[in-house]
């Protein structure tokens, strides 16, 4: 066990509750960073009613760079930062791609600036398969070559792990982990932390879940005409409190190899479509989803999934949780947080 200092920024959002409840649980005292914007403050209740310990909060937009001067002031000891902290709607970054730029940009520039500033040696940075573009053979390694990224949001993925691999080069004490994500889903078993969308959901699992529970009338398939098995996309989705566990290996792997940079992809290594989805959805919670086959969506890749070797291997982790019970959580998150959307 480890009583550790962990600044999470973005701690109140989806990842960022559940890496925090992992970090508790491992040991680590964790401060939480968020600006509330996306999220919502009693996030902190359930991750204290989960962990028994309520992680310091900092009421703070990561852009601004005097308020977060005075967290990292105030905690100097953290030996390391999370940063979640960033907007991730793929749509509205391409309508306003100068929003997502300077905010997931100047808030990553503040939170290295303040790790250099306070000596704080290891940054964990959220990264995303987007960086992989639409890639020509699967399933991806971290070699795999990265291709120009289908949108704005995906830019400021790829352009922040750059920053960050010129930062740990200039900075010989500084050392960094990019976790590039595939398609977390699911909730934190207990119910009492989920995935809390804004208006209607832009990702798969949410909208469906509302639709299953009779939010919204039917889920829009996008797509089945794709040069895939099924002709539906394929993903590969990974329990979020597997990928919470991925975050508290990295974290560790940081601290006591001091290797300036590496990087992992964080998924399952199988590939589930949408139509497999919807059908494992109704074996594990007994419902039909209503569904319609609509256009496919602008930006879509036909199918992405991980060779997650690495991770495992070196971070000595795995995505363990089966896609049923990820299923099964998610659904007992959607019944508990009821019909409240944001
Ligand atoms: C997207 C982003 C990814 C980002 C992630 C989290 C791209 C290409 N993808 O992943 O970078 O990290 O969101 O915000 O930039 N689908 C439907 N109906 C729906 C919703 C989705 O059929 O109502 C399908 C999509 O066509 C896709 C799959 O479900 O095949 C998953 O979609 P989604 O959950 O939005 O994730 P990605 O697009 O893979």
């Amino acid at each position: 066990m480890s009583s550790d200092k962990i600044i999470v920024t973005g701690g109140c959002g989806y990842l960022g509750s559940h890496t925090a409840v992992a970090l508790i649980n491992a040991g680590f005292n964790v401060v939480v960073i968020d600006d509330l914007r996306n999220s919502r403050a009693d996030v902190l209740d359930g991750i204290a009613r989960i962990t028994g310990t309520r992680p310091e909060f900092v009421h703070c937009d990561c852009t601004d760079a005097a308020t977060m001067a005075h967290a990292f002031d105030t905690h100097r000891d953290a030996v390391g930062v999370i940063h979640f902290a960033a907007l991730k709607a793929v749509g509205e970054s391409v309508a306003q791609p100068v929003l997502y730029y300077r905010n997931n940009l100047n808030a990553l520039i503040n939170v290295i600036d303040m790790m250099a500033r306070y000596n704080i040696p290891n940054i964990v940075f959220s990264s995303s398969a987007t960086v992989y573009g639409e890639p020509d053979i699967l399933p991806v390694t971290e070699e795999t070559p990265l291709q120009p990224a289908t949108s704005p949001y995906g830019q400021t993925k790829v352009i922040g792990e750059n920053i960050i691999r010129d930062f740990v080069r200039a900075n010989e004490n500084m050392h960094a982990v990019l976790l590039r994500y595939f398609n977390p889903i699911g909730a934190h078993p207990s119910a009492e932390i989920g995935e809390l969308p804004n208006g209607v959901p832009n990702n798969l699992l949410p909208y469906l879940t509302q639709v299953a529970a009779g939010i919204r009338d039917h889920l829009n398939v996008f797509g089945d005409d794709y040069p895939t098995a099924d002709g539906f996309c394929v993903r590969d989705y990974i329990d979020v409190n597997d990928l919470a566990a991925a975050h508290v290996a990295a974290v560790q792997y940081m601290i006591k190899t001091k290797k300036p940079i590496d990087v992992f992809n964080l998924g399952t290594g199988r590939g589930v479509s949408v139509m497999e989805l919807i059908n494992a959805f109704g074996r594990a919670t007994g419902i039909n989803i209503k569904y319609e086959i609509a256009p496919r969506r602008a930006g879509d890749v036909p199918e992405i999934w991980s060779n997650a070797d690495r991770a495992n291997k070196i971070l000595g982790w795995r995505a363990e949780t089966p896609l049923d019970e990820t299923l099964a959580n998610a659904w007992r998150w959607q019944t508990r947080v009821g019909k409240i959307i944001k």
